[in-house]
């Protein structure tokens, strides 16, 4: 059975698309690809179809990571088809629990700095679209962080060879 991650902030423009490009790239280094699946999308439609912010883009390709994918609203099907549902910050986090059909839902909500080593709980990815493009090197390294820490996580979590 494959483990499903599907990363969420509020336009899928941004900061999911570069946790689900940064993440896949550590799945391929690791030869899980058959193992884990990666996805992302928005708690909002206002971005819907569009490709990531060429800020995200051009963050991504300066640390050699090509972004796939067109922006997308997480729909409450998707909890069925993940195991887990990542939330970038506390506003996507609450509004996915507000989403969650039940509690089996809820459990798979997680918030993606609790997985990075060092850092403290409850702390968000700042939302960098309104700043200049200093903010998404910072959440490209926030994210690669964090998604190392995701990484372990799911490897000890799940007994995937390592
Ligand atoms: P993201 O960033 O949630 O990381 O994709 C944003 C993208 C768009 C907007 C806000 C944040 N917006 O207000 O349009």
């Amino acid at each position: 059975m494959k483990i499903r991650i599907c990363f969420v902030c509020l336009g899928n423009i941004c900061r999911s698309p570069t946790a689900e490009g940064i993440m896949r790239s550590l799945v391929e280094e690791a030869g899980l690809e058959e193992y884990i699946e990666i996805d992302s999308a928005g708690t909002s439609a206002e971005h819907l179809d569009e490709e990531p912010d060429p800020r995200t883009h051009e963050a991504a390709e300066e640390n050699g990571i090509s972004l796939v994918g067109t922006a997308r609203q997480f729909e409450i099907e998707d909890f069925a088809e993940f195991e887990y549902v990542i939330g970038m910050d506390g506003e996507n986090r609450d509004e996915l629990s507000s989403l969650a059909p039940d509690e089996t839902a809820e459990e798979k909500i997680f918030l993606i700095r609790d997985f990075e080593p060092r850092a403290r709980r409850d702390q968000d990815v700042p939302d960098p679209y309104y700043g200049g493009s200093d903010g998404f090197g910072e959440v490209f390294e926030i994210l690669k962080n964090a998604c190392r820490g995701l990484m372990e996580h799911v490897v000890i979590q799940h007994d995937l060879p390592s």
